[in-house]
């Protein structure tokens, strides 16, 4: 069972790191090399390094590193020449195995015993199909009364399982498989009672067509089996219960089949069923995978993830499709990723739809149909609303509760203006709004502080009237010094607990923060110095100050306070004034402004690490990085705290 030394060169010549690792996760070119969010830790900015020139990868986050064999090895679990085997599949390279003994079937790992167990049972079932007469009679015949070509039949492996109790179980015996094996494969099922003259195991399915599922390197992992006749007792499908390599949440049917077009769309579509995931492909779009019956998990989300950042959610026009898409939406929405919907009339799927109106008609239904979530949510309920003000705050609600949801501040803010438009409602009323479901939401969460407080609806208010779109932290960075710079402008006078002025509390916290910001370090440095000769800072020593630029900014910043409290009393929605929340609002501001930083520190220190390094200078990046990293954690866990008060 080994590998020749020439296979072995072969292979390590041949799979290109990139090329490898890109199978899995989404790369970004980054001058002389890839990087992405790592896929063996959970994050949000990417610290995992590929350099095509060095053949590597390294995760500065959690460590992880090696060669594109060490890379198969910790992503599939797999041994050393399992991982080479795989890679050699993978490109092609041929190399000698010979056909498992049964004490080699027995030596090997358990996981990689039901590999072989459940691509031995896949070869069975499709033989059976199209070899075995009722194989052919029933199982094929019904196949091709669907519409399934021989091409799309072979595609998906799909296969028969002859209406028989023991006939794969008692084969695979025959053929050295082990009960025990076939069982944890959960290919073969335990009798309770041993009956004489019956055997122990019998059959999982039986008389039904076969759908094998596939893990992303497309090595069977499971079953769905369709029943055929129209027994009303049976399940529809029967699927394989939970083993060592299949567990459902974490795998999309399809998705082998669908990864590279899936990059190369940007974009993922989501059906419902095996039989749309196959039909969609038949009609020549392969970006799609099926959650298979399950309802949506965020792992099936950050499986997506890895290929692209946008899913398109195909389901029925009936109820429970649209239910089943209104929650999926949310979901994909706080894994931080972009959702469309497309709805097909009340009563068809996909599959059905696609037969009906013919692959190039549906091609273009998809693409004409395709709505963002906001315009899906208000044409789903404005209808029958518009003439009532309850539903239509309803609606309102339901929708300012989805973008909230998105981690992205950003983001948030310009769907905030889309859905304003949308809704002829005041953006202010919506971001006040979203103001209520972040503070109760975050306080169950620790994690990333994401949150529109007071302040951050002052930046989206900012960037609204100044039309500004920042792209980056060093941006964001600036709207951080500006919102601190605002709650000094309008709050310096202000006492709080224990008599401590508000201005030397904030300026004492500020102390040892460069703001980078001419404008804002200049504001602030007058403060400082009013603040030092026992000056009190009234909004008036702005609007009066020589320096033009501070004079206009301070006045904005006064102004646009005022504007946003009117609107909120218009709309009669309570929330509290800024000034008594005055202590959370500038911590969280504080705390904020740090984060930033310390990202965009690791951003820099990011791109430094990707230019051509002694080892001494990677060595000295490194260390920068893991100590702002625990920074980074130790500001977001105090904000996650603070936010929750
Ligand atoms: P559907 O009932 O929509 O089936 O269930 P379908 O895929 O459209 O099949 P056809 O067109 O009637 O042949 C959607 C998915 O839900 C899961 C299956 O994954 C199915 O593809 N499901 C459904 C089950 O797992 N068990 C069931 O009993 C029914
Ligand atoms: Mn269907």
């Amino acid at each position: 069972m080994s590998l020749s030394k020439e296979t072995i060169d072969k292979i390590r010549e041949t799979a290109d790191v990139v090329e490898v690792v890109g199978d899995y996760v989404t790369l970004k070119k980054r001058g002389q090399s890839h990087i992405a969010n790592c896929p063996f830790h959970n994050e949000k900015t990417p610290s995992f390094n590929v350099s095509a020139s060095k053949g590597i990868y390294k995760c500065f986050g959690c460590g992880k590193a090696g060669d594109s064999i060490q890379f198969v090895m910790d992503i599939e679990g797999l041994g050393y020449v399992e991982a080479l085997k795989h890679l050699a599949k993978k490109y092609g390279i041929a190399f000698e195995e010979t056909a498992p003994t049964a004490e080699e079937v027995v030596q090997r790992n358990e996981r990689e015993s039901l590999y072989i167990v459940l691509n031995h049972a896949k070869n069975y079932y499709q033989e059976i199909l199209h070899e075995n007469e009722e194989g052919k009679a029933i199982g094929l015949s019904y196949f091709k009364e669907r519409g399934f070509s021989e091409d799309t039949i072979k595609k998906f492996e799909l296969g028969y399982s002859l209406d028989a109790w023991e006939a794969f179980t008692k084969d695979a015996l025959v053929k050295q498989y082990s009960l025990d094996l076939l069982e944890k494969a959960g290919l073969s099922i335990k009798r309770e009672q041993t009956e004489v003259g019956k055997s122990s195991h019998y059959d999982r399915f039986r008389g039904r067509v076969i759908f094998p599922i596939h893990n992303v390197s497309g090595r069977v992992i499971a079953f769905g089996a369709r029943i055929l006749k129209t027994e009303k007792t049976q399940p529809k499908y029967i699927n394989s219960p939970e083993t060592e390599v299949y567990h459902k949440s974490q795998i999309l049917y399809g998705i082998a089949q669908a990864r590279n077009a899936i990059r190369n769309e940007d974009n993922c579509y989501l059906v419902e069923g095996y039989t749309d995931v196959i039909s969609l492909h038949q009609a020549g779009v392969e970006n799609v995978v099926a959650s298979s019956g399950t309802s949506l998990t965020d792992e099936q989300i950050k499986l997506i993830s890895r290929y692209s950042h946008n899913i398109t959610v195909l389901y029925d026009g009936d109820n429970a499709g649209i239910k089943a898409s209104l929650r999926g939406i949310d979901m994909i929405l706080e894994a931080g990723l972009d959702v469309n919907v497309v709805l097909f009339p009340d009563g068809d799927d996909p599959d059905s739809y696609v037969k009906k109106i013919g692959a190039p008609s549906f091609r273009e239904y998809i693409k004409a149909q395709k709505q963002d979530f906001i315009t899906f949510k208000t044409k789903l309920f404005l209808d029958d609303a518009a003439q009532d003000p309850i539903k239509k705050a309803g609606i309102i609600k339901d929708i300012v509760e989805s973008i909230a949801k998105i981690p992205d501040g950003i983001k948030r803010a310009v769907l905030f203006q889309q859905c304003s438009k949308l809704l002829q409602i005041d953006e202010q009323v919506l971001i006040a709004e979203s103001n209520k479901i972040q503070i109760t939401k975050n306080k169950k969460r620790i994690e990333e502080p994401q949150i529109l407080t007071e302040s951050e609806s002052a930046i989206a208010d900012y960037l609204d009237k100044n039309n500004e779109t920042p792209m980056n932290e060093l941006e964001l960075v600036k709207l951080q010094e500006r919102e601190l710079i605002r709650l000094l402008v309008n709050f310096g006078n202000e006492q709080m607990e224990g008599d401590v002025r508000f201005i030397d509390y904030l300026l004492q916290e500020v102390a040892d923060h460069e703001f980078k910001h001419p404008l804002y370090s200049r504001m602030l440095t007058f403060i400082q110095s009013e603040a030092i000769n026992g000056n009190s800072i009234d909004t008036s020593i702005f609007i009066a100050h020589s320096d033009s630029e501070i004079r206009n900014e301070a006045i904005g910043m006064i102004t646009s306070k005022y504007e946003a409290s009117s609107n909120w009393e218009k709309f009669q929605i309570v929330v509290p004034t800024e000034k008594d929340n005055l202590f959370q609002s500038v911590f969280t501001s504080i705390m904020r402004l740090k984060w930033r930083s310390i990202r965009d520190m690791i951003e820099l220190n990011m791109q430094n690490l990707l230019e051509p390094l002694e080892d001494a200078e990677v060595q000295k990046f490194q260390h920068i990085h893991i100590q702002l990293k625990s920074a980074e954690k130790e500001v977001a866990a105090v904000l996650g705290i603070v936010i929750g008060k």
